[in-house]
């Protein structure tokens, strides 16, 4: 049976009990509206560790201005069944006064450098600022032993290993691999959002991500090749923020040079915005 926790000191409690008895703790953060691709995650987490916690928090510092934060679907109902079925042990509830206790203005925030300034940094300016302060708020309170993050997001996964390396957090970080729909589309909360002729026009930035790695293959150089993914993402009515070929760190690879890669596509379709990628 899921437990439901809204107190840091009924959270902590528990932690410790389970440190005392001598188990390794495991820890899945979410903004909830939880789907296969976050119960996953806790089946990650349940093969790194012997207990899971999961924290449901809609962060309003990771949202712009003109962003969902108020639309953002909140289904605590289903993601509490859906987390218990999953194999969770606690699920841990913040409040927004509980996350941030001197509140927004003088909350302390973490800035990650480099890895967030590329990419979702140019286009979400402030995004990764509110999501390791998040993370690094919720590692204090759950004080987890491994945490599981989905490689969908790939870059926030990239932007928290540079955050927990360098703050020195005592937590192994762990990648879930995508989940997808059948027709290619990466399981995401904001899919829901997309309208009825839209959703199957959705997974054309899967079919654009393959294309990406058959172009990267055949030495298409990489300027080209990203110049043909956006406009294949145009050509069939998305509005392309970016796609793009990398390095696994997000750098930007010379032509011809050999080595693991990649590709990231960042694109709106209608109001809805969309990211997905492809390691190859
Ligand atoms: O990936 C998410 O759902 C969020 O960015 C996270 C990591 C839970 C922080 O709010």
């Amino acid at each position: 049976m899921i437990e439901t926790l809204t107190a840091l000191d009924a959270l902590r409690g528990r932690v410790r009990g389970w440190r005392r008895e001598g188990l390794r703790v495991g820890f899945v953060p979410t903004m909830g509206n939880l789907h296969a691709g976050h119960y996953s995650l806790v089946a990650l987490a349940r093969r790194h560790a012997d207990r899971v916690v999961s924290s449901v928090f809609v962060n309003p510092t990771q949202f712009g201005p003109n962003e969902d934060f108020t639309r953002y679907p909140r289904t605590p109902d289903a993601d509490t069944a859906g987390l218990e079925g999953a194999g969770c042990d606690v699920l841990w509830l913040p409040t927004v006064e509980s996350m941030y206790p001197f509140g927004a203005e003088l909350a302390s925030h973490v800035h990650v450098p480099g890895v967030s300034a590329v990419l979702e940094g140019e286009h979400r300016p402030g995004h990764f600022d509110g999501v390791c302060t998040v993370v690094s708020r919720l590692f204090n309170q759950v004080l987890p032993d491994m945490a599981a993050f989905g490689k969908k997001d790939y870059q926030q996964l990239a932007v928290i290993r540079q955050l927990v390396a360098d703050l020195q957090f005592p937590v192994e970080v762990v990648g879930g691999d995508i989940v997808r729909e059948a027709d290619g589309l990466a399981m995401s909360s904001r899919n829901q959002y997309l309208g009825v002729a839209e959703r199957p026009r959705a997974a054309i930035i899967h079919r654009t991500l393959l294309g990406m790695r058959r172009a990267h293959q055949a030495s298409v150089p990489r300027a080209a090749l990203e110049a043909q993914a956006t406009g294949q993402l145009r050509e069939a009515g998305f509005a392309v923020d970016y796609a793009a070929l990398r390095r696994p760190d997000l750098s930007e690879p010379a032509d011809g040079e050999p080595g693991p890669r990649v590709a990231l596509v960042a694109a709106r379709l209608g109001a809805t915005r969309l990211i997905d990628n492809l390691e190859f």
